[in-house]
């Protein structure tokens, strides 16, 4: 799509808008290697060469998705074992995105995808807690303590996790589907969490980033994110009223 060429150069990073006027009017910007006379020019960065003082300024629209992976894809770009990658399940848009974050090989649900790294690192940063809520089926019937000391946090790897959300979805006779927010992204966090109160996690799935939810979107489809998506995954703290844990 073509912009102007100073919006394009701002969102580059190469300098504010009217800086980029300025870098312009000075002969320093080249689009195609022509120099820019006119102010207003319009370009499109997916097929114009804009340069620098003579360097390549790479610009890339930028893209985030959120993916339904299934399980059974490692969440990576490639593999060298040859297994199936999540970069397969966005091989149509013709954008190098990355998964922000992981989910294990046999978790599912929700992964956003991303070639915007600035705001893949405000995702991934502990400042912003963006809390992630997953559906995990586990073996037995935990105990109230034990579901207690959950939320409240539990040991793993040597520390303490940050106090959970917990909501009983489901309980039959020997297993239990719990609804579990955190905003810690740890390896195999959930698992060992529950491992840490003795019930092991049969079936795992993410089902929202803050409140991005995963919705009816089926595994292995993908929707673009807009501008009003990417807030929802920053909004809501954890929800610690939805507790639902029996006396
Ligand atoms: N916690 C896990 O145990 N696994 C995941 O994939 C994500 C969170």
């Amino acid at each position: 799509m073509k912009q102007r060429l100073q919006k394009i150069l701002a969102q580059a990073g190469i300098a504010s808008r009217r800086g980029s006027e300025q870098l312009i009017k000075a002969g320093r910007i080249r689009v195609n290697g022509m120099l820019v006379g006119e102010m207003g020019t319009k370009v499109d960065p997916m097929i114009d060469i804009i340069t620098f003082d003579g360097q390549r300024i790479d610009i890339e629209e930028k893209k985030t998705v959120l993916v339904n992976k299934p399980p059974g894809y490692v969440t990576t770009l490639s593999d060298p074992q040859g297994r199936l990658v999540v970069a397969d399940l966005v091989a149509d848009i013709p954008l190098r995105l990355f998964p922000v974050g992981r989910l294990d090989f046999d978790t599912e649900g929700a992964l956003l995808m991303t070639n915007d790294g600035e705001l893949a690192e405000r995702i991934l940063h502990p400042r912003y807690e963006v809390k992630k809520t997953y559906q995990a089926e586990v073996r037995g019937i935990p105990s109230r303590p034990q579901l207690l000391r959950l939320e409240q946090g539990v040991i793993i790897d040597g520390s303490q996790t940050w106090p959970a959300a917990i909501r009983i979805l489901q309980q039959r006779q020997d297993r239990s589907l719990i609804e579990i927010v955190i905003h810690e992204g740890k390896k195999r966090q959930v698992r060992k969490m529950f491992q840490a109160i003795g019930h092991r996690v049969l079936h795992l799935k993410r089902t929202a980033y803050g409140d991005l939810r995963l919705g009816d979107l089926a595994s292995g489809k993908y929707r673009v994110l807009g501008h009003t998506d990417i807030k929802k995954i920053f909004s809501g703290k954890i929800p610690f009223t939805i507790r639902n844990i029996p006396a």
